[in-house]
């Protein structure tokens, strides 16, 4: 039986931290090994904020290099740019006619953009949700791995998908599912105490796999703490629990019990935490680390990777298209 298909992408916005390694790209490298997967950078989707040209191409370039360096593996899938695939942006024509502007005007990302960036309100950001669904139909795929931010768009691409196969009475377009490894999604804690680790709060919150071990172990070492508990077995405070948490992620299981055990019977010294966590990290994160530096420097293997997944998606895209248009009913004579 042909393999399920999969497509994800993601926005050109930089380095990765742990949150995107560990909430997106970990499971990228084992849908690879059970679907017939798509892994693109939307680059397209980056423009409705109009990013400078050298930092749009040098972002890309970060994050190609760091999912090849995490594991995607250009033999598993295909590793493409949004923008060498021409069919996409044909197909998000042909979608247009689908999509409705009132619902786009409900669409909760829109509406956030709205908010803040009021003087660049463009149709590319109303006409997002679009794209994005041509993206995933364009493959015909049936699973795409996000998060919830990104469900209502998922959402929104069965509804086009249902219009279009009800119009012309066909079942052509699968209606895509979200897809998730587990059923709780992890979320990667934030350095500072609170929430999860995020960009938007702030370079010294966030380990990115690109940091150098000097860097990693600052950072780690500024981390929220808290009080030493005076209560034997009193609940962790967030911000302690928070470095549990990523300890969970690096650290063996002995030495995790060694630093609970000693919060339980209040001898802890967050000092020593820190600096096992910060140890741990470096010496887990060093094998990328080493990749992303060697990748960096071979932009020719890059253009390789990217050639070959770019033509392997507009192999499968050139197919949908062609089969949409005479579905359609626009065909040569
Ligand atoms: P940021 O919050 O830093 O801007 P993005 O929104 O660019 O991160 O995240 C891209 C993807 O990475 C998300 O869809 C999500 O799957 C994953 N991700 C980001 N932060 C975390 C986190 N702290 N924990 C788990 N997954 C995360
Ligand atoms: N909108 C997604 C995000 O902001 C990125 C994206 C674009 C995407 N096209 C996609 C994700 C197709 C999954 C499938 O994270």
């Amino acid at each position: 039986m042909a393999k399920e298909i999969t497509v994800s992408g993601v926005r050109p916005t930089g380095k990765q931290h742990l949150g995107n390694y560990f909430g997106a790209v970990v499971n990228f490298v084992k849908m690879q090994e059970m679907y017939d997967s798509y892994f693109f950078v939307a680059d397209y989707h980056s423009l409705t904020t109009h990013p400078n040209p050298a930092d749009l191409h040098s972002n890309v370039k970060q994050i190609v290099i760091e999912y090849l360096a995490s594991g995607v593996d250009p033999n598993k899938c295909a590793l493409y740019l949004q923008s060498d695939v021409p069919q996409i942006p044909e197909l998000y024509l042909i979608f247009n006619m689908f999509a409705y502007l009132g619902e786009l005007e409900r669409s909760a990302t829109f509406k956030e953009k709205v908010r803040s960036q009021p003087d660049n309100v463009n149709a590319g950001l109303l006409t997002y949700p679009v794209l994005m669904g041509v993206d995933i139909i364009i493959h015909k795929a049936h699973k795409v791995p996000v998060g919830k931010d990104q469900q209502q768009h998922l959402e929104m691409t069965r509804d086009f998908v249902k219009r279009f196969n009800n119009l012309y009475k066909v079942e052509y377009f699968p209606e895509p599912q979200a897809f998730n490894f587990d059923d709780t999604l992890v979320s990667i804690p934030s350095l500072d105490g609170e929430g999860k680790m995020s960009k938007s709060k702030g370079e010294q919150t966030c380990l990115y796999l690109a940091d150098e071990p000097e860097v990693l172990r600052k950072k780690i070492m500024r981390a929220t703490t808290a009080d030493t508990p005076t209560e034997p077995n009193s609940p962790k405070p967030t911000a302690v629990q928070n470095l549990f948490d990523l300890m969970k992620l690096v650290s063996t299981p002995e030495t995790i019990k060694t630093f609970d055990d000693s919060f339980n019977n209040c001898t802890i010294r967050y000092g020593d935490l820190k600096k096992q966590l910060a140890e741990d990290m470096v010496n887990y994160l060093a094998p990328i680390r080493e990749k992303i530096k060697e990748l960096n420097s071979n932009d020719k293997l890059l253009s390789e990777i990217l050639g070959d997944g770019g033509a392997k998606a507009r192999a499968s895209a050139a197919q949908t298209l062609k089969d949409a248009r005479e579905i359609i009913g626009i065909k040569s004579f």
